[in-house]
């Protein structure tokens, strides 16, 4: 009997040595990357395990290969693509990470592959490395425009790399084999939104193209449709308003509204605009050379030099042309109550009346602000 064991015990053993001696990483693909993160990182090397061959318990999170990037200061983890993993290559995509030098550590099982073992006990070499740096970090630093119907046509400017975004298409367009999956925006193309806590880049928006019929009793009751595009009811119900008062909904269709009037407010008889659309009136006047900046007040569709636009949203880069005065006007809808800071910024003079109503002629001049 005790014959008999001795070789299976010996067997046993030198096949455990056999293991934990062929594990080692020998390199890591590519070695430099986004400070964002969504960089694909291949680590070749020996003994890891087979994630794809079992089902692994979700719950026990040292099962498997775990990758850790670690620099002087950080340790953060890579998230392991069990797909492409196998004994000899572990596939990882990196989270967002400063810039740095990293070297790639590999827990197999829960246990870390020792030093020794990375490339060659030079864990700090090149081959093991990985850099996070600018030029491999897809980012974007201007949208335009940013806000529009749905369809529109948005150009992003930016280290892009590639076209491929997410899709199986093999090759961008440039020649290049690599893919977009995340990207580093500049900070100032957030923008505030009215839905609370939430920041977006660009905002899509319906269109009305007609109201008919286009005049009824100031008694209410009268069925209006409203034309349009995109109407949609996802965030929250359609609401119209007519003369500042709500037109009960009967009906909305992407591309109609339906709803009946209702009767005609005596107070608001003398309003000359409401607000519910979005965007400023500018108005300009070529070559002029007012004294006084008040003298624009006075200025209309008659004053030579007259033209108009609606601009979308601010700040918005008058056209480069000289002695021009201008007006724009439009409702500030504050989407919650706070202190607001409105900034300006303008060559040569400009001035910043509110209204504490809606109405045009309740306006007062600001203090200056600049
Ligand atoms: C009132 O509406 C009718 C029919 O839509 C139109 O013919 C007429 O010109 C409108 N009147 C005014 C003052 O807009
Ligand atoms: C609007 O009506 C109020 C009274 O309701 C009046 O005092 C005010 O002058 C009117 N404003 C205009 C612009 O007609
Ligand atoms: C501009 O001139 C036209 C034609 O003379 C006139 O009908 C219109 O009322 C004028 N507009 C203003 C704001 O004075
Ligand atoms: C005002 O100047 C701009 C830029 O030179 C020009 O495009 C526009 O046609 C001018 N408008 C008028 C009414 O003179
Ligand atoms: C707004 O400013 C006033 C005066 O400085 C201050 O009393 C108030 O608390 C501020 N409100 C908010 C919401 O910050
Ligand atoms: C707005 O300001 C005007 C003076 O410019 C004042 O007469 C009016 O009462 C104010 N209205 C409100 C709603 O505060």
């Amino acid at each position: 009997m005790e014959l008999k064991l001795k070789p299976a015990a010996l067997l046993l053993l030198l096949a455990l040595w056999c293991c934990c001696s062929a594990q080692r990483i020998d390199y890591v693909s590519p070695h430099r990357g986004s400070y964002n993160g969504a960089t694909r990182l291949t680590i070749v090397g020996d003994g890891f395990a087979q994630e794809n061959q079992f089902q692994l318990n979700p719950a026990d999170d040292t099962f498997g290969n775990r990758v850790t990037l670690v620099s002087d200061t950080l340790s953060v983890p890579c998230d392991v693509e069990r797909d492409s993993t196998h004994g000899k290559q572990v596939m990882c995509y990196t989270r967002a990470m400063p810039k740095d030098q990293y070297v790639v550590h590999v827990s197999v099982d829960g246990v870390p592959i020792p030093d020794s073992s990375i490339c060659g006990g030079n864990p700090k070499h090149y081959q093991c490395s990985f850099y996070t740096v600018p030029y491999r970090t897809p980012s974007i630093v201007s949208l335009d425009p940013v806000s529009g119907p749905p369809g529109t046509l948005v150009t992003a400017r930016g280290w892009i790399f590639t076209d491929v975004y997410g899709s199986n298409t093999a090759v961008s367009s440039n020649g290049l084999d690599v893919r977009f999956l995340r990207s580093l925006p500049d900070k100032k193309l957030y923008r505030v939104t009215t839905i609370p806590d939430k920041l977006s880049m660009f905002q899509t928006f319906a269109e009305v193209t007609g109201v008919s019929p286009s005049n009824g009793s100031v008694m209410g009751g009268t069925l209006l449709t409203i034309q349009g595009r995109f109407f949609d009811q996802t965030d929250r119900p359609a609401r119209v308003l007519v003369g500042g008062r709500p037109c009960e909904i009967q009906s909305v269709s992407d591309e109609s509204i339906t709803c009946r009037t209702a009767r005609q407010d005596v107070d608001m008889k003398n309003m000359t605009v409401y607000p519910g659309g979005r965007g400023l009136k500018i108005e300009l006047w070529n070559m002029t050379k007012p004294r006084h900046l008040i003298d624009i007040y006075n200025y209309d569709e008659n004053t030579t030099g007259y033209w108009t636009n609606w601009i979308d949203s601010l700040p918005y880069a008058f056209p480069d042309i000289d002695y021009f005065s201008g007006r724009s006007k439009g409702f500030f809808v504050p989407p919650t109550s706070s202190n607001y800071t409105i900034y300006l910024n303008c060559d040569d003079r400009c001035d910043l009346y509110l209204s504490n109503s809606s109405r045009p002629e309740d306006k007062a001049r600001t203090e200056s602000l600049l």
